[in-house]
């Protein structure tokens, strides 16, 4: 995945390309780069690594342009090099593209470009659209006519912007990869994300597939791939510039982790009926899912975690429901009928293989909906339903607040289904109502008390750390050690509780640390799990709401969560484990926002 910033009709477009893509930065950052418009033509900069490499270029020999184009990379064709960094240029330099997805035609395209003359100079497949406009231009094409004729050519997924000649425009197009543009007063911004120009305006489009975008300084067009206008609308984000900014903490994982109270109560504010005792969707009124039979939780990695927690509240309901890596849907393909309901579990909206999951599902006659944070994003606009998060911005790469938020609409959608589906709500469903609206309160005790850090101080030197968890604990469990490895880079694993005699109990030693999470189902089993790797000398920290039991007593230590229904309980005992993977993280001085290798959104499969 990579990040696109543009801007036109502004005054300083070097600053605010440079400052787009700092904001973009995690969605790739193996390089960076610009390219702006000047009476000279166009001047390019990339450098390898950071945003700030890019910026120390620039210092040491300053560009300047009316308007402009800029790229973060992750690399998917060809190495992180200088020469591979976007923008790419023709080689007369007159025309600058950046790029976001893949080409998958592009050795075929490039083939028959080089069989006309034209030189490559870098390894990938974006290179082939300069040189596409480029020949289009020589055979007599207007830049629009040649930006569209080359695009035309492309398959894959792709969100192209371009500067051509010397028009006085920005060539924009998205295919199957995010693209956003920002309407300002005079100004305008296209942007693979919303956090790029949301400190200058709030005002978005959500473009579409297949719509070309040409902006001036005096406007834009929407059109759609023949050509003819389309009309797409001007939302209002409603977003504090501030929420897409550090606001003062050390990192983005640690401010979206103490953001964790505010996008709990955004997620559940108006679908808890504390007085009915029942889960009230707008979205989807009673009788909404009178026909579903089954369930089908697609995601990958911490979505799939929140998707697996699902599964096991909807079965607890007697709903059939099944939780699969949505990269792996398409391998095993389960039999879905019409009244299969196929939920898309991302923060982003737009996790490849899980769009490829909803794809098929349709395919196959499913009825299909998406849990996403990202008002406008492709699986919004795939999905027969939506179900927005309202987290707000998630910049830090490791997901925490949208993790908590999606288990709480995934607890309250399944209370809605099983209306539908049993006829009557679920015995315990004020109990769970309550619970929600307490929980905003009760991560936020667990912010304040946190002993997490400490614990991390004290296993600093451990050989690895497994996490373990029955029913709904078990994705906290895995999602302890995901959130854990991700940014430290130490081993760790989360286990069925269940699964330890069945091999991963041989890894257990007194320096692997054991995080046993208690959420009020089947603790007396997990309890004797935590009997039996303290047997084999590992020291056990309980994540338990029960102080007054015995997992107090034979724990060496306890990250207490306030007590609370047990469906609910998981989302607490989340925090505590993010908190010490963060703490871990912090101490061995890793990049905890942009962990090495990894990318906030992948948009290839
Ligand atoms: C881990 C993490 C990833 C994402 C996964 C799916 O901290 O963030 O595992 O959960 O890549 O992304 P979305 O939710 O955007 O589909």
């Amino acid at each position: 995945m990579c990040g696109i910033t543009a801007c036109i009709g502004t005054e300083n477009s070097v600053e605010l390309l440079i400052d787009g893509l700092r904001r973009l930065e995690y969605r790739g950052y193996d390089s960076a780069g610009i390219a702006v418009k000047n009476e000279n033509g166009i001047s390019v900069t990339k450098r390898v690594g950071e945003v700030s490499e890019l910026v120390a270029a620039v210092e040491q020999n300053p560009i300047s342009g009316t308007f402009g184009i800029g790229h973060t990379r992750w690399a998917t064709h060809g190495g992180v090099t200088d020469g591979n960094a976007h923008p790419h240029t023709d080689e007369s330099g007159r025309i600058a593209v950046v790029h976001n997805g893949i080409i998958s035609n592009y050795q075929p395209l490039r083939a028959e470009l080089e069989s006309k003359g034209h030189t490559f100079s870098s390894e990938t497949d974006t290179e082939v659209v300069p040189h596409l406009i480029e020949e289009n231009l020589r055979n007599g094409a207007s830049p629009e006519a040649a930006f569209r004729a080359a695009i035309g050519t492309l398959s894959g997924s792709y969100a192209i912007t371009a500067i051509i000649g010397d028009e006085q425009a920005i060539f924009a197009t998205r295919s199957g990869s995010p693209l956003v543009l920002g309407v300002g007063d005079g100004e305008y911004y296209l942007a693979s994300d919303v956090p790029a120009f949301i400190q200058h305006t709030p005002r978005v489009v959500y473009l579409h597939d297949g719509d070309f975008v040409v902006t001036t300084p005096d406007g834009y067009t929407i059109t759609d791939s023949a050509g003819r206008s389309v009309d797409r609308p001007i939302e209002y984000i409603e977003w504090d510039p501030e929420t897409a900014t550090k606001g003062g903490y050390e990192h983005y994982m640690y401010k979206e982790i103490n953001e964790q109270p505010g996008a709990l109560r955004r997620t559940t504010q108006g679908r808890l009926n504390t007085h009915t005792g029942g889960a009230e969707l707008e979205e989807f009124p009673p009788g909404a899912f009178a026909d579903i039979s089954q369930i089908h939780l697609v995601a990958m990695g911490t979505s799939h975690h929140a998707g697996m927690y699902a599964a096991s509240l909807l079965n607890a309901r007697g709903i059939p429901a099944y939780a699969f890596m949505s990269g792996e849907y398409s391998v095993i393909k389960p039999p879905v009928t019409p009244n299969t309901l196929v939920i898309a579990v991302s923060q982003s909206g737009e996790t490849a293989d899980t769009l490829d999951a909803i794809r098929r599902a349709r395919a196959a006659g499913a009825r299909t909906l998406a849990l996403t944070n990202v008002v406008g994003s492709s699986m919004t606009r795939e999905c027969d339903d939506e179900l927005l998060l309202r987290a707000g911005p998630e910049i830090g790469v490791a997901a925490t607040k949208t993790f908590s938020s999606q288990v709480a609409a995934l607890a309250l959608l399944a209370e809605r289904i099983a209306e539908d589906y049993n006829g009557t709500k679920s015995p315990d469903s004020r109990e769970l109502i309550d619970a929600l609206a307490r929980l905003p309160g009760d991560v936020q005790e667990i912010l304040d008390t946190s002993i997490a850090r400490e614990i991390a101080i004290e296993y600093e030197d451990s050989d690895a750390y497994f996490f373990i968890g029955r029913g709904s604990a078990h994705p906290v469990a895995l999602e302890g050690a995901l959130k854990f490895k991700e940014i430290s880079y130490e081993h760790a694993e989360g286990f069925a509780a269940s699964e330890l005699k069945h091999g991963p109990l041989a890894l257990v030693t007194p320096i692997t640390p054991v995080f046993a999470i208690f959420t009020g189902h089947e603790d007396e089993a997990t309890l004797s799990n935590m009997k039996e790797v303290q047997a084999r000398g590992a020291p056990v920290i309980a994540v338990t709401s029960d102080e007054s039991r015995e997992v107090v007593e034979f724990a060496d230590h306890v990250l207490t969560i306030p007590d609370t229904h047990p469906e609910v309980a998981g989302i607490l005992a989340n925090v505590q484990l993010q908190l010490v993977a963060y703490h871990a993280a912090n101490l061995l001085e890793r990049p905890i926002d942009k962990p090495r290798n990894l990318a906030k959104c992948v948009t290839v499969e």
